[in-house]
């Protein structure tokens, strides 16, 4: 989704905007611009294309100077990409830069028609700059506090008003913005990564909060003027976590980050070899005594809660049910008070799991976040936080996250097991000590990039592939599929192994692969009579298995044998291998594998 910076300081701001932008280019984006405010004129240089294409027309055009500035990386949801639509917008004397939609501007611009304004683009933004304009009288707090007044929907905004030149405004509802400080300036931005090469103290802007910024400090005020102190918050992410670090992508890079994710999310947890979530305000008590079990995600996230589900049912005895959160927002679920709803999601401002998580809230159910980035909507929304500590997820393709994710539907599961006396003590030391050990056994497999690379270029020329496997299989190769898909561009299904001969074997040819994860060893024999019955209808299958079940090898025609450990912990190790071969397939496509066409990372719009 869109990415907004904004600086004012003793620095050039130009080079701190593009370099902020770049840090947020993961988000997703088409178009990208600035405003800079040069010998007291707004100077706005924008175009659709890379932040290269921006630098590029800077050349061309001239590069403004000046120490007070907002910049933006637009994923086109009014109008298509293209130079007018860019941010920023605004005229002569305000600038603004937006992220968010803006569901009434129809009516604003309507309004603003009428009273004589005339719009170059296509944008939900463009109504927003005008109606700055209008409501302009020489007071930009108040204006903005007319403004955000009138409009409904969801925005941050990043505000540069001619007449201010030193300043920068800011104001943000129901989409991320942070504000940054520091000695040599102050920052407004989407997300920590834009901001830390200069600095890790940050304040979160809660909801219509508006922020002035100078290049010696930042005040706050609400809706009606009233000074507001914050307490200032310290990034624990440090700039090497959001750089390639020697690796060619970010995706391999993160791949390979997922054993200190794990040992950084789960050490706090456990305390003498037993689960321990009460830090987060979940007490064994509480566990015990909901009715039901909802986890509500999107994408990735929502996979790791279909494990979830798999684990805690096994495990606890306990009924879960998850849901795509932009199901779960309209179904009107039958949610009581006696519940707990979870919601899981990386970046912590997924619109549609946000909207779930409300809706849990009206409902009466305790709602739990499993999130990875501090201070974010959902984690600040939700009654219980348990954070993730798999440091800044940069590649659009989410790998360390739900890896991490896991990693508590794990301990989650074998706490409410031992709570609700399913489990021994001795049974639940035993299962925490295995996933003490998951790290270690990971590095292991990580070793196996070549073999993966090598099924990778199997696959490279398909157009399509069916993922298979059974019980926990099922719910992992969901993942496997996603990823696949995602960043190679190869279309790709998953389905449960047992399911096919109901309609989709009638898809096998030889030009139809098929991954089959049989890993779980009640489920074994089974999902061997499905590979059986796609291979001799000519697949070509890949089968990732666990040591001591790849004997009979004229089964697959390529293995990948992973080590051995309790049913239930598999997918913990069974992730690797689908996550190397989406990554290698994709770049033996050479796809843009860190950032995907028409992908986003944060998707902080419905
Ligand atoms: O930030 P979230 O975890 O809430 O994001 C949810 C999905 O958009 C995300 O997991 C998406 O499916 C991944 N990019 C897929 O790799």
């Amino acid at each position: 989704m869109c990415g907004i910076v904004g600086y004012v300081g003793r620095e050039d701001c130009v080079d701190i905007l593009v370099d902020g932008l770049q840090k947020l280019e993961y988000r997703g984006y088409d178009s990208a611009g600035i405003a800079v405010i040069q010998n007291n004129q707004i100077v706005v240089k924008k175009t659709k294309g890379r932040l290269s294409d921006l630098t590029e027309k800077m050349k061309e055009e001239g590069r403004p100077k000046g120490f007070c500035g907002i910049g933006h990386t637009r994923w086109a949801t009014h109008g298509e990409p293209s130079d007018i639509n860019s941010h920023p917008h605004g005229n002569k004397r305000i600038s603004i830069v937006h992220n968010g939609i803006i569901e009434n501007y129809r009516e604003i611009k309507e309004f603003l028609i009428a009273q004589g304004y005339g719009f170059e683009s296509e944008t939900d933004t463009e109504t927003v700059a005008k109606l700055l304009d209008y409501y302009y009288e020489g007071d930009p707090v108040q204006t903005i506090i007319n403004v955000i007044k009138e409009v409904r929907g969801a925005y941050a905004l990043g505000i540069v008003f001619r007449d201010f030149p030193d300043k920068v405004f800011a104001v943000r509802k129901d989409s991320p913005l942070i504000v940054g400080t520091s000695e040599n300036g102050n920052f407004i931005a989407s997300d920590v990564p834009a901001i830390l090469k200069y600095t890790r103290d940050y304040y979160l802007l809660e909801q219509n909060e508006i922020a002035t910024l100078s290049a010696d400090g930042v005040k706050f005020c609400d809706m009606y003027k009233n000074e507001i102190k914050k307490e200032i918050q310290t990034a624990d992410w440090d700039l090497d976590a959001a750089e390639k670090g020697g690796y060619e992508h970010f995706m391999l890079k993160e791949i390979n980050e997922q054993p200190t994710a794990i040992r950084t999310t789960i050490s706090p947890r456990i305390v003498d070899g037993m689960p321990y979530l009460e830090e987060s305000g979940m007490t064994k008590e509480m566990l015990k005594n909901y009715r039901r079990i909802f986890i509500v995600a999107c994408g990735t996230a929502m996979h790791a809660g279909l494990v979830g589900k798999y684990v805690i049912e096994k495990m606890a005895r306990v009924e879960v049910t998850v849901d795509i959160a932009s199901e779960f927002r309209y179904r009107d679920p039958l949610i009581q008070k006696e519940d707990l709803v979870i919601l899981i999601s990386q970046s912590g401002e997924t619109a549609d799991t946000l909207a779930a998580l409300k809706l849990a809230k009206e409902r009466g159910a305790t709602t739990m976040s499993v999130v990875n980035v501090k201070g974010s909507s959902i984690a600040r929304e939700s009654d219980i936080v348990v954070y993730t500590h798999a440091g800044p997820e940069i590649s659009v393709a989410s790998t360390k996250a739900y890896a991490v994710q896991l990693s508590i539907m794990y301990l989650l599961a074998f706490e409410l097991a031992y709570a609700k006396g399913v489990i021994s003590e001795e049974e639940c030391r035993r299962l925490t000590k295995e996933l003490e050990n998951i790290p270690e056994k990971i590095e292991e497999i990580l070793v196996l990039k070549e073999r993966c690379q090598f099924i990778a270029s199997r696959l490279v020329s398909s157009e399509s592939l069916l993922y298979i496997g059974r019980g926990l299989d099922y719910a992992l190769s969901m993942e496997g599929s996603l990823k696949l898909k995602e960043i190679s561009y190869i279309h790709s299904e998953s389905y449960a192994a047992g399911e096919l001969k109901h309609g989709t074997i009638s898809l096998i040819t030889e030009d139809m692969p098929v991954i089959a994860v049989a890993t779980q060893s009640d489920l074994f024999e089974k999902t061997l009579s499905n590979i059986k019955e796609v291979k001799a209808r000519g697949a070509k299958v890949t089968m990732i298995c666990r040591e001591g079940t790849e004997d009979d090898k004229s089964v697959a025609n390529h293995l990948v044998v992973l080590p051995n450990m309790d049913d239930v912990m598999m997918p913990m190790l069974a992730l690797v291998p689908m996550q190397y071969i989406a990554y290698y397939t994709a770049v033996l496509k050479g796809c843009d594998v860190d950032k995907p066409r028409n992908l986003a990372k944060s998707v902080t719009v419905e």
